[in-house]
């Protein structure tokens, strides 16, 4: 936990922005598995955690803006708690840690809201994401499970989102140890990779490291061979000589802050000479993209000239034909680049995305319905205290390809024979995270081996 006094000042700013009413933020409770004392490994809210810090579950914030007054809802633990699961600090020492003096138990809640609704006053919460959360806020608000995102509140959901957004000093400090633990995920990756292995043992060795570091995964990790389903979380291939290894997996730190990287790399040695230029297509994009990172620019134009580098390299080797520019205007790069070149990161590792995309990257601004840009998930005009990652790939996807074919799609730009030759070829993408800075922009966390050579060398 941070000082208590980062809870204060943030609590303060957010009561400030919001103006008047009450802000209600509750923690997550615990999510059973498969009966109530089996339960998922516990992820706090991770507003609460921003606004209150605590990393337990089932605690209420309470903040009422026109009485300057805090409070804590939870629980004391009963003597069966305590014999199930030890003795545990106070609801009301862990509130003074965060710098809120008042607490009560949770069933004193329900007085406290029914008073401010018979005074009429607005309570302000966010929209949920949790059926638990959806269910404790009809009991307690009388507002149905499906109208609770329709009712949140939007001046909330904005003050934060202008408050998360911009990462502090100690906030980069503790992305950056996430970050560095993640290196070392992809490291151990690179070390340990071929052919025979099966894909999980790889999934195992990588989670053990984040796990090793005290905190844990800040993401569910996509360690593959088939690099080209973007979001692959079945590890149960067998590792064959001549694949490709994508692995995207990140660690969050004891504090929840996360890292979130991505590398591909040949199982056999070295990469073969057509590894090495489709790898070199994606690692082109990613270096034009970093390139382009600081305040002022659009990272919706950071994601176009990504789109370009790769339609340029496809030309080059004959995947694509005709004026690259007016392909990607058109979308047709989106064969081989279907998502977006990154995101906001923090506590999240997409951040705030429970929040929405058009308000976190967006600025409100709407989505363009393309296919490929319509992906992309942060588009607004960078500024200083930005967390974002950097992440273009080149993917041969079966399914989509034999789609666009069969529609005889953008023939005017895709040499459909020479893409029937890779079908198998899988996908690739590099994956690294910044922080924009007053004048550009920040790696976070040591560098990960990306070039063939440093790769290679790894290997
Ligand atoms: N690395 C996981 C994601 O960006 O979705
Ligand atoms: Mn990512």
């Amino acid at each position: 936990m941070f000082a208590k006094e980062t809870y204060i000042e943030r609590r303060k700013k957010l009561s400030k922005t919001v103006g008047s009413g009450i802000i209600l933020l509750p923690g997550n409770g615990e999510s059973p598995m498969n009966y109530t004392d089996n339960q998922y490994h516990f992820r706090q809210d991770s507003c609460f955690l921003y606004y209150f810090g605590l990393d337990h579950p089932d605690l209420i914030g309470y903040i009422d803006i026109d009485n300057d007054k805090e409070v804590l809802f939870g629980n004391d633990l009963t003597v069966d708690d305590i014999v199930w699961m030890g003795v545990k600090p106070t609801i009301s020492e862990r509130a003074s840690q965060v710098g809120v003096a008042e607490t009560y138990p949770l069933n004193k809640l329900a007085s406290f809201i029914s008073e401010a609704q018979k005074k009429g006053r607005e309570i302000h919460y966010l929209p949920p994401y949790r059926a638990e959360t959806k269910v404790f806020l009809f009991e307690l608000l009388g507002i149905k499970p499906s109208q609770a995102k329709e009712q949140s509140s939007l001046k909330l959901v904005k003050a934060i989102v202008n408050q998360r957004n911009y990462k502090t000093k100690e906030e980069l400090n503790e992305i950056e140890k996430a970050v560095n633990v993640t290196v070392d995920m992809h490291l151990t990756a690179m070390r340990m990779a071929r052919p025979g292995l099966k894909e999980w043992e790889i999934a195992a060795a990588v989670h053990k490291v984040a796990l090793a570091s005290g905190g844990n995964l800040s993401f569910p990790i996509i360690a593959t061979i088939h690099g080209e389903t973007l979001h692959n979380h079945y590890h149960g291939n067998t590792i064959q000589s001549g694949d490709m290894f994508l692995l995207d997996a990140g660690a969050e730190t004891p504090m929840h802050y996360g890292g979130d990287l991505s590398s591909t790399f040949p199982v056999d040695k070295t990469f073969s000479n057509r590894q090495k230029e489709i790898y070199n297509v994606a690692l082109a994009a990613h270096e034009a993209a970093i390139a382009m990172l600081k305040p002022g620019v659009t990272n919706k134009d950071v994601h176009l000239k990504a789109c370009l580098t790769i339609a340029e390299g496809m030309k080059e080797l004959g995947f694509m034909k005709g004026n690259m520019q007016e392909a990607v205007s058109k979308g047709a790069h989106a064969l081989f680049f279907p998502c977006g070149t990154g995101h906001m990161m923090g506590l999240d590792i997409h951040d705030m995305e429970n929040l929405g995309e058009e308000l976190v990257g967006y600025d409100g601004e709407p989505k363009s319905t393309q296919f490929g840009l319509k992906s992309l998930r942060l588009a607004r005009k960078l500024e200083p205290g930005f967390v974002l990652t950097i992440e273009p790939g080149v993917y041969f996807i079966p399914d989509l390809i034999d789609m666009w074919r069969a529609e005889n799609k953008f023939s005017d730009f895709i040499n459909w024979d020479k893409v029937e030759q890779y079908k198998d070829f899988g996908g690739c993408r590099n994956e690294e995270d910044f922080v924009i800075t007053e004048t550009g922009a920040r790696l976070l966390g040591k560098p990960l081996p990306k070039t063939i050579e440093d790769v290679e060398a790894e290997r």
